[in-house]
């Protein structure tokens, strides 16, 4: 086989990265810690609707066992995520013949290996059974599962997964309280956030080889799932498992509360997209559509979205900052 080097710094400096920040699943993170049955994990205000002050008036037993049980939850979707990772990463270092990309993608399919083991060593210690996965998700896996071309994966995965998984493990990252779970997120965001580099690095040099329709194609395929992504947020789906968690703590009133808590929500949510249009911040996934250049102004103009708050707000933004 003589396999190409492409030449990408960014992309072979990933690769040495991979090594230079490796870490050891047994060595490297404290084990022996215990996870007692009362503990939240996280601060109280973590959860979806943790920030209204319906939820903020709860008994705390309350806060703790509906954080806790969103911990499982999301911990349990990640371990899932993570075997899927594994098995994209495999097929697309066999699909693609260039060594730099091939590199990386074995890196990462060993990174994904590791988080597997320490999400499910993590949720085997709380001891408890997590909720279900919810069909979307799972429908979202499957639909990723059964792509083969390695473009359509790493735009897939890398670029529109990570980014989005992102902003779940730095919110994680930050507000964890126990300090195994803190560990082990500290210790994947590292290896997520090269990742995620990969899906940008490649799909911009991508881009840049394509026609404008191509261009366009591709932007059309990813730039409305990324801007309904964003506007996607904590509605009645989740809403119903706050609820059920608040009737398996014996709260009476637990539908009433709900519907309180989706209003005040809506008043928060409302803020938070607020600050993105006042380009204070911005999202990875929005961040990293503009990078690999699918928010150029005449790709926005034919996808018809150049007046779109979100948009106008993530090119007003300073990305370096
Ligand atoms: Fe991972
Ligand atoms: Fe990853």
């Amino acid at each position: 086989m003589h396999l190409e080097n492409t030449g990408h710094h960014g992309i072979n400096s990933l690769f040495a990265k991979a090594h230079s920040a490796d870490w050891d699943f047994e060595r490297d993170v404290d084990w022996t810690m215990r996870i007692e049955p009362d503990d939240p994990l996280v601060a109280l205000d973590w959860t979806a609707f943790g920030e209204t002050p319906t939820f903020q008036a709860l008994p705390e037993r309350v806060r703790v066992h509906i954080n806790r049980r969103g911990v499982g939850r999301i911990l349990n979707i990640l371990q899932l995520g993570e075997s899927v990772a594994q098995d994209v990463c495999a097929k697309i270092a066999l699909a693609l013949r260039e060594e730099d990309y091939r590199n990386h993608a074995v890196a990462q399919a060993m990174d994904e290996a590791r988080h597997h083991l320490a999400y499910r060593r993590f949720l085997e210690k709380m001891e408890e059974e997590p909720e279900d996965i919810d069909p979307g998700t799972e429908g979202m896996f499957d639909t990723l599962l059964a792509l083969e071309d390695p473009t359509q994966l790493i735009a897939f995965e890398q670029f529109f997964l990570e980014s989005f998984a992102m902003t779940i493990f730095e919110s994680l990252q930050s507000k964890a309280t126990h300090p195994l779970l803190k560990r082990i997120i500290t210790l994947i965001t590292r290896d997520e956030s090269r990742h995620m580099g990969f899906g940008v690095l490649y799909i911009e040099e991508w881009l840049r080889r394509q026609t404008f329709e191509d261009q366009v194609r591709f932007a059309q395929r990813w730039l409305p799932q990324i801007l309904g992504t964003i506007l996607d947020r904590p509605g009645p789906i989740m809403l119903s498992r706050v609820v059920q968690r608040m009737r398996e703590s014996g709260i009476d009133n637990a539908d009433e509360l709900g519907a309180r808590m989706l209003r005040e929500q809506q008043e928060i949510d409302y803020a938070q997209l607020d600050s993105i249009v006042q380009a204070q911040r911005v999202p990875h996934l929005l961040k990293n559509a503009r990078r690999v250049g699918i928010m150029k102004p005449e790709i926005l103009e034919e996808l018809g979205v150049s007046e779109h708050p979100l948009v106008v707000g993530t090119l007003r933004a300073n990305l370096d900052s």
